[in-house]
This record gives C-alpha cells, sequence and structure tokens, in this order.
C-alpha cells in the first residue's frame, strides 16, 4: 500500500509516524512535507496549494490513498478533483468542507441537524456589529472564512470590538468575509474529533487544546499552543454521547443535502451549565490536538481512512482502539508568533529520550543544511505516561533539549488535568 499526506505541519507529521505504525507497512509519501518529515517518509515536491500538481503527483506515484492534511486544499475542491481522476482520498469534498470554510455555513447545517450552538448574528458593517454585540454582551466575533485559527476575537469593551470589526470588515484583514457575533460560551473547551465515512461518525480520543499563546489563557488566539488527550471531563461515553448529539446529526443532514462528509470532522465544543455547544467545526485533523491523540491510537490508522473514504466503509472496521495511556504535545513557536513568524533561526535538537514523538512543524534546511525555523509553530515534542503528570513532566523534560533564538513555550500546557489527578487521587 502506498499513501500520500497532503501537508507540511507539525499534523502532518503526526499522521505520517501514525500510518507507519500500520501493520500493513504502508510506503508513506508526504508533499511537501518538511525536514522532519523526511525521516519518516519520501518528500514530493508539490505545494499544498498546488491542486492540480498534487492530482498529478498522486497518478504518477500511482498512490492507494491521499490524505488531505490541511482545510486549504479541502476547501479548494482537493478531494473532489482526486475523486475525478479516480484516486481514493481521505477527506470531505468542498462542499462539505464548507462546515470549516464558513461560519455561517455551519450554523445553518447545525440549525437544520438541531445541534446546540451558540445563538449569532451575521453582520457585514461596523455599525451592525456594534449594535449585535449590544444586544448580547459579552460576545465572540468570528471572521467568516478561514483565517488559521487567528480569525476570533473576544473584544474586552467596545473600542476593542469597533477596532477588531474595522479590521475584518474595512480594513479586510483576513480578506472578504462577514463578521459572526456570537455568543460568548464558559465552560471547559474539547476538541473532539470523529472519523466519518459519509454515513457514521467514530468519535476519536477527546483531546484539549490551548489555544492563546500565554500561560493561564492570555494574549491572542494562535494554531494551538499544546494538547493533551485523554481529557479528564470527558470519558469514552461521553465522547459516544457527544457524537451522536452533533457529528452524527451533522453527518445525517449533510448525506441528506447530497454532499456527505468523509474525513475528519473536528467539533471544538464548550461543555456549558446548559450541556455542551459547538464553537466551531473543522473539517479536518486538529493541530496539535492530533498529535495528542494519534500516539494514543492501537487500531490501525491507514485502513480506517482508506475505508473511511467509501460510503459507509468504516461499517466493516474494527471498533477504534486506545491505549489508556496520556499523551501531551507542547508547541514550540517562534519569536513574535502569533503576530508574525520569525524564520531562518539555527534549531538545536540535544538528547531527546526515546519514546518522545518530536514533530516538525516549521523548519527547513539553510543552504548549510543546518536545520532552522520557517514558521510561527516551529516544533512539537509529545510524551506518552501512565498518568498526566509523568506525561506533562517527560514532555517539557524533552522540550528543555530543544533550543532556537525567540522559542516561545506555554509552561501550564495539561496543568489543569494533572490538578484533577492529584484531585482524584486525595479523595480516592
Ligand atoms: P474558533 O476558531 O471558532 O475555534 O475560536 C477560537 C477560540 O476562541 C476557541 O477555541 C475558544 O477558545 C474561543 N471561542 C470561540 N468562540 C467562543 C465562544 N462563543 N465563547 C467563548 N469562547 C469562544
Ligand atoms: N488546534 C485547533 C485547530 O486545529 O484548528
Amino acid at each position: 500500500m502506498r499513501i500520500l499526506v497532503v501537508g507540511a505541519g507539525g499534523r502532518e507529521h503526526a499522521i505520517v509516524r501514525a500510518l507507519r505504525r500500520s501493520p500493513q507497512a504502508p510506503e508513506v509519501l508526504c508533499a511537501p512535507g518538511n525536514p522532519g518529515i523526511a525521516a519518516d517518509a519520501r518528500l514530493v515536491d508539490v505545494t499544498v496549494s498546488d491542486l492540480e500538481g498534487l492530482v498529478l503527483a498522486a497518478r504518477r506515484e500511482a498512490v492507494d490513498l491521499v490524505v488531505v492534511g490541511p482545510e486549504g486544499p479541502l476547501v479548494g475542491g482537493l478531494v473532489d478533483r482526486l475523486g475525478r481522476a479516480g484516486i481514493p482520498a481521505f477527506g470531505p469534498s468542498a462542499a462539505a468542507a464548507r462546515l470549516e470554510g464558513s461560519k455561517a455555513f455551519a450554523k445553518e447545517v447545525m440549525a437544520a441537524a438541531g445541534v446546540p450552538t451558540g445563538a449569532h448574528t451575521v453582520v457585514t458593517s461596523v455599525d451592525d456589529g456594534l449594535a449585535a454585540i449590544g444586544a448580547r454582551y459579552p460576545a465572540v466575533l468570528k471572521f467568516d472564512g478561514l483565517a488559521a485559527g487567528k480569525g476570533v476575537v473576544l473584544p474586552a469593551g467596545e473600542a476593542e470590538a469597533r477596532a477588531a470589526l474595522e479590521a475584518v470588515l474595512v480594513e479586510r484583514r483576513h480578506g472578504p468575509g462577514d463578521v459572526v457575533v456570537e455568543e460568548f460560551l464558559d465552560g471547559e473547551e474539547l476538541s473532539l474529533l470523529a472519523l466519518c465515512d459519509g454515513e457514521r461518525a467514530y468519535p476519536l480520543a477527546p483531546a484539549q487544546d490551548y489555544k492563546r499563546i500565554f500561560d493561564g489563557d492570555a494574549g491572542p488566539n494562535t494554531g494551538g499552543m499544546g494538547s493533551y488527550s485523554p481529557v479528564p471531563a470527558a470519558g469514552a461515553e461521553d465522547a459516544a454521547a457527544l457524537a451522536a448529539l452533533v457529528h452524527q446529526p451533522v453527518l445525517d443532514e449533510l448525506a441528506h443535502r447530497g454532499t456527505p462528509f468523509h474525513g475528519v470532522l473536528y467539533a471544538g465544543l464548550m461543555l456549558t451549565a446548559d450541556g455542551p455547544k459547538v464553537i466551531e467545526f473543522n473539517a479536518r485533523f486538529g493541530d496539535p490536538e492530533t498529535q495528542a491523540v494519534l500516539v494514543r491510537l492501537e487500531s490501525d490508522l491507514a485502513e480506517l481512512l482508506l475505508l473511511a473514504s467509501r460510503p459507509g466503509g468504516l461499517a466493516d472496521a474494527p471498533a477504534l482502539a486506545f491505549s489508556d495511556d496520556w499523551a501531551v504535545t507542547l508547541v514550540l513557536a517562534g519569536a513574535g508568533y502569533p503576530e508574525r513568524s520569525a524564520s531562518g533561526e539555527v534549531v538545536t535538537i540535544g538528547a531527546v529520550p526515546d519514546g518522545i514523538e518530536v514533530t516538525h512543524a516549521g523548519t527547513a534546511l539553510d543552504a548549510e543544511g543546518r536545520l532552522v525555523t520557517a514558521g510561527g509553530r516551529v516544533l512539537n515534542v509529545t510524551a506518552r505516561a501512565a498518568t498526566v503528570g509523568a506525561a506533562r513532566h517527560a514532555a517539557y523534560a524533552a522540550a528543555d533539549e530543544i533550543t532556537f533564538e525567540g522559542r516561545q513555550l506555554r509552561t501550564d500546557i495539561a496543568l489543569r488535568a494533572v490538578d484533577q489527578e492529584h484531585h482524584d487521587r486525595r479523595r480516592g
């Protein structure tokens, strides 16, 4: 079996590693990949935005499956093109990927499917935006399109709200698109990803992501600064119940509309006092949730992703199995992230213990062949252990071995779960 993974980040590195653990020993290719992925897959020199180039590469390499990592090519229709070329692909069609590409579309589907989510208004002008916030304060402002995790603002007051609305609706910071004004939801946040075969949703182990740049959830939103899995607030049964409440009705609704969803349906959930509510959908594996979730997967990922590309294909798969271990993933980001991304800083990776996964998110080789930074999020470190405390400790010890100028690292990843663990032990 030969599989082509599309993407160049830490998520794709984790997917490549998990595919290589398949008992079918697939040959894994990655386009375009990065210097870290090069150690685990054969790189194909095509960028993620060159959709036709990716189809040609998949055909030339006679791959059995293409696994699409990032949202850009999904929303752009890569899976549709591969389908027309007769190449099986794991990921949604452009029509189904609109769940991520348009927040307004996602809200409309949730309303039709009866899925709980915050109340919202779509606005096209700064005045309408301020009026909508006035009617529903505190509110969250969301750009209605792709913004690499940076399209959400939680304004602290009217001045901040006005500035955020102007940046999107007047200055067009993220390109054309409206703003969704959404009710602020309070509670524990949870990422629940499910493998979907167009008909049914099969939840993966829950994970928690840390979106803000600084400790204590301070500072602006990022693509994600760390993650851990499982999540004390959501056990295995809860994951099934959540998928029945959220993922399955959405899948049914999209199938009913003639645009079945294949791939990963990622629900960002808030566990509020009024029950779980959807914050957002993504149409792909999360980054960095995937790093913490896939190291715990004991099932054959290659088989699962191939089956998910066929209508109802996962009905034939054995139940998903995860180890009882905890996994903690840290993101090492460069100076200035998320406002800007520094590049060209030399990266030194010291003696990282065996069993620690170092995945590359934004790295390159310079003219002298040295590993250098090449993106906002540079490297991820994932550790596994029987307790979340031990996994956390091992992850931070390994991260200490990695240095580069301007390195940013949150120090409180998975601390919530460690506190919970101590609390349970005292009670237990
Ligand atoms: P999104 O890109 O929609 O996932 O939003 C990024 C982050 O902003 C989320 O992970 C939450 O931490 C926060 N957020 C988004 N929407 C809301 C909301 N309605 N209430 C509270 N926090 C939110
Ligand atoms: N970690 C959030 C995301 O992948 O969108």
